[in-house]
């Protein structure tokens, strides 16, 4: 069937019989769970969706789910679509599309990632700050309008972020995601140029996500999991299993921080 995003958007608004959320979040690797936390609504399984692009990866069970938390709609899609999957970018960003769709003022983007700098370690939650992705410029053409990329995230949000995990008593880091296509993880010579360049997190999905919302008027939070050190800094390697474990473990902590970011996230429900 081809990609249509307009029917596929039609078709998941029409089983919601809802045009409207406050906020979206994509929810990465081994992180879908957070969805327990919520009063569901409604819940599409993404292969049930005409055209819709397949998730291939365990831990990404392609779900799209209709919540609401203290007053405010949600959508919450576990799993998401990546370049390494072989998909083009067009469909990589389709969850970022939908959720635009329904007027979303948020997106709050996380994902599993390779810990670089000296400070993060296997278990910590890391506040986007910035993107790091010049080798990876041509596979995201088209996404910024005139291709003028890219605003930092908004420091606002970013400091909203931070006094939320501190008024939780939940510990944030703070720092600049690296993008990398994968589907292999990194080489340790990967990950000490990416040292050197100053990124703190090394993964595989949400710069596309970053970028194409710079140009809507959805604001955009970026929280990475750290799974794991990256290629080097560990001297074991790394597996798809050790990046699931350390996301089971870190359930609840990065659980009561969206909630917390839910619950205070300025939003009208008009
Ligand atoms: N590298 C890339 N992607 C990842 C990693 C990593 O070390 N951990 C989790 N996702």
């Amino acid at each position: 069937m081809q990609f249509d995003s307009e029917k596929i958007i039609s078709f998941i608004k029409e089983e919601f019989g809802l045009e409207k959320v406050e906020t979206s979040i994509v929810l990465g690797s081994g992180l879908g769970d957070f969805a327990d936390h919520l009063t569901k609504i409604k819940s599409i399984k993404t292969s049930d969706i005409p055209g819709y692009p397949h998730s291939t990866i365990i831990g990404h069970a392609g779900e799209i789910i209709l919540c609401t938390y203290t007053g405010v709609n949600i959508l919450l899609f576990k799993g998401r679509i990546h370049l390494y999957e072989g998909y083009d970018i067009s469909k990589v960003i389709l969850p970022t599309k939908i959720a635009i769709s329904f007027g979303s003022k948020y997106l709050i983007v996380t994902n599993a990632a390779g810990g670089i700098a000296d400070e993060m370690q296997p278990g910590d939650l890391m506040v986007i700050e910035d993107v790091f992705f010049p080798h990876y410029k041509s596979k995201f053409v088209g996404l910024g309008s005139k291709n003028r990329i890219l605003n930092k995230l908004s420091s606002d949000l970013i400091e909203f972020v931070l006094k939320t995990g501190e008024r939780e008593k939940i510990d944030l880091k703070s720092g600049s995601y690296a993008f990398s296509l994968g589907p292999s993880y990194e080489t340790p010579a990967e990950i000490q140029f990416l040292k050197k360049a100053g990124c703190d997190a090394v993964g595989m999905s949400t710069v596309p996500e970053i970028i194409f919302s710079q140009n809507t008027d959805m604001k955009v939070i970026g929280i990475s999991c750290i799974t794991n050190l990256a290629a080097g800094i560990s001297k074991t390697k790394l597996t798809h299993d050790e990046v699931t474990e350390t996301a089971n473990q870190v359930k609840s902590k990065f659980s009561n921080l969206l909630k917390a970011i839910i619950e205070k996230l300025p939003v009208s429900n008009s």
